[in-house]
């Protein structure tokens, strides 16, 4: 039997899973790990670190009996932004600073100052915001000029994972728009901006469409994964991108919310903004290429949505499994006794853009409990998911159809709170595998498997549905509640510090 495999480089651990010619799942397996935060605002992890995980998930597979030989075709998705900086040599320089790290904030300002707010957003579609590479690699000039003089290549997490498999530099019009100096329109690199910043755009590697075969497996890469040096390798694509084509996310009013470590809110566009329209859109909103040929999609991000509950977990659940917090959540009556949380832990980005703004907590009165705590934390993060909503709504206008993935799929009451406050029933996949899946999903198309019958993969797909129930009215009005003072605290941020 032949099967292909997607592998999803995240943020908190690495999944790889295997499909067969039906698009069934045969085989899966995760490694976890978890990222530093050296400081408040600042997220980094080990590249190397990913690529062990993908080590030892390949020797989970041989050991539950997958051939490495029967691998015809890999798709590798993974977390977007994150910087990865190499030498001439290949080798990694310094730590990934991560999608999720703020500390780019002023060095993102002062380029948009010098290029002009409206012009950066007319020719990218999107502001520059601190998650996106550029950012990082400004700062990494400005504060690291020995590491910065050493770059050869630059690429995202996804890239560096093809690149080990391959040897093949490479990256995919997704993880490209995610630089921040993309023509997305034309799904090719700013060659203007990048002249117009000081930026060799040799840094950056030749980008092709997500599904497009860049080279087959080396021989050392084959020696150390036993995998054969036949399997083809594709560009792949970035993580929510990768997510949205597994949930079959690429037709007009079709929308995704995810809610891994980030929150993701994103529908699909069969054409990208207009520079007028570009201009006019809100500078949190994100437009980039997506996973399939003519096709774009706009997206809104919370930086940490099951981040801030691992947070809550670690920090303040006595010791407690996820399911014992939910449990307890779910015993607190809608509103969590006044209380309101806010998930600002290391800043936000839609619709803030703001590096300053920390978590808050409030309202705490003498009686709240645990489960208040708990409850509040995924009522803030659902409330910031629609502030998602409906900045994405301006753009795409109108959704019909929401599917959801990614950890929360696993919570039947954070899943109904985003019904309630989606307004909309909400389909949730059986298969939560996400961007490995649609990664897989991608290498297989490349491979020659769906080329006629792609559509017909998401039919015989299980789904269950959620639909909003009578605390609808209730969440609307907690929702207004949140928007007032989530913008107070952006206000006052400025003190954080
Ligand atoms: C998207 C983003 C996150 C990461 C998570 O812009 O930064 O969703 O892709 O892996």
């Amino acid at each position: 039997m032949q099967v292909v495999m997607g592998i999803d480089v995240g943020t908190e651990g690495t999944k790889v899973l295997l499909l067969d010619e039906k698009g069934q799942i045969v085989g899966q397996a995760y490694q976890a790990y978890s990222f530093d935060s050296p400081q408040s605002g600042w997220t980094e992890q080990d590249p190397n670190v990913w690529w062990q995980a993908c080590l030892s998930c390949f020797q989970t597979l041989w050991d539950r009996g997958t051939k490495p030989q029967s691998i015809v075709g890999i798709g590798v998705a993974g977390q977007m932004h994150s910087s990865v900086l190499l030498d001439d040599q290949g080798e990694v320089l310094t730590k990934s600073i991560l999608w999720n790290d703020t500390r780019t904030k002023a060095i993102c300002d002062q380029t948009l100052q010098q290029v002009g707010y409206t012009k950066w957003q007319e020719e990218t579609c999107n502001s520059l915001m601190p998650g996106f590479t550029l950012g990082k690699i400004l700062w990494t000039k400005e504060n690291l000029p020995a590491i910065y003089a050493k770059i050869a290549h630059i690429l995202m997490p996804k890239d560096y994972i093809v690149y080990r498999l391959t040897g093949v530099l490479s990256s995919d019009v997704t993880d490209a728009s995610g630089t921040g100096v993309f023509d997305v329109r034309h799904r090719r690199f700013h060659q203007d901006l990048l002249h117009e910043i000081g930026l060799a755009d040799s840094l950056f590697p030749e980008v092709h469409e997500s599904a497009t075969i860049i080279g087959t497996v080396s021989k050392t890469a084959s020696e150390q994964t036993r995998l054969s040096q036949q399997c083809q390798v594709i560009a792949g694509a970035a993580d929510n991108a990768a997510a949205a084509v597994g949930l079959g996310i690429f037709s007009k009013g079709q929308g995704l919310l995810s809610i891994g470590t980030s929150g993701v809110v994103l529908s699909s566009l069969d054409q990208p903004p207009t520079k007028e329209e570009a201009a006019l859109q809100n500078p949190t909103l994100h437009v980039f290429c997506h996973a399939m040929p003519n096709l774009w999609y706009a997206m809104g991000v919370t930086l940490s949505a099951g981040a801030s509950l691992k947070w809550f977990r670690e920090a303040l659940g006595s010791g407690l499994s996820y399911d014992d917090l939910m449990e307890k959540a779910s015993k607190v009556k809608p509103g969590s006794d006044g209380l309101l949380y806010f998930p600002f832990l290391t800043g936000e980005r839609t619709p803030y853009n703001n590096d300053q703004l920390r978590s808050a907590y409030l309202f705490v009165h003498a009686g709240h409990q645990q489960g208040d705590f708990a409850r509040s934390v995924i009522e803030g993060v659902a409330y910031s998911l629609r502030e998602s909503l409906d900045i994405v709504k301006k753009t795409v206008r109108s959704i019909d159809r929401y599917a959801v993935t990614g950890g929360v799929v696993h919570s039947p009451l954070w899943l109904q709170i985003l019904a309630d406050l989606v307004g909309q029933s909400l389909r949730i996949p059986e298969i939560a595998e996400g961007a490995a899946y649609g990664a897989a999903m991608l290498s297989g198309l490349a491979v020659g498997w769906w080329q006629e019958n792609f559509n017909l993969l998401f039919v015989d797909q299980t789904e269950s549905q959620v639909v909003p129930a009578q605390n609808q009215d209730y969440y609307q009005k907690q929702y207004e509640y949140y928007q007032t003072y989530a913008n107070w605290i952006n206000q006052i941020s400025v003190h954080f510090g």
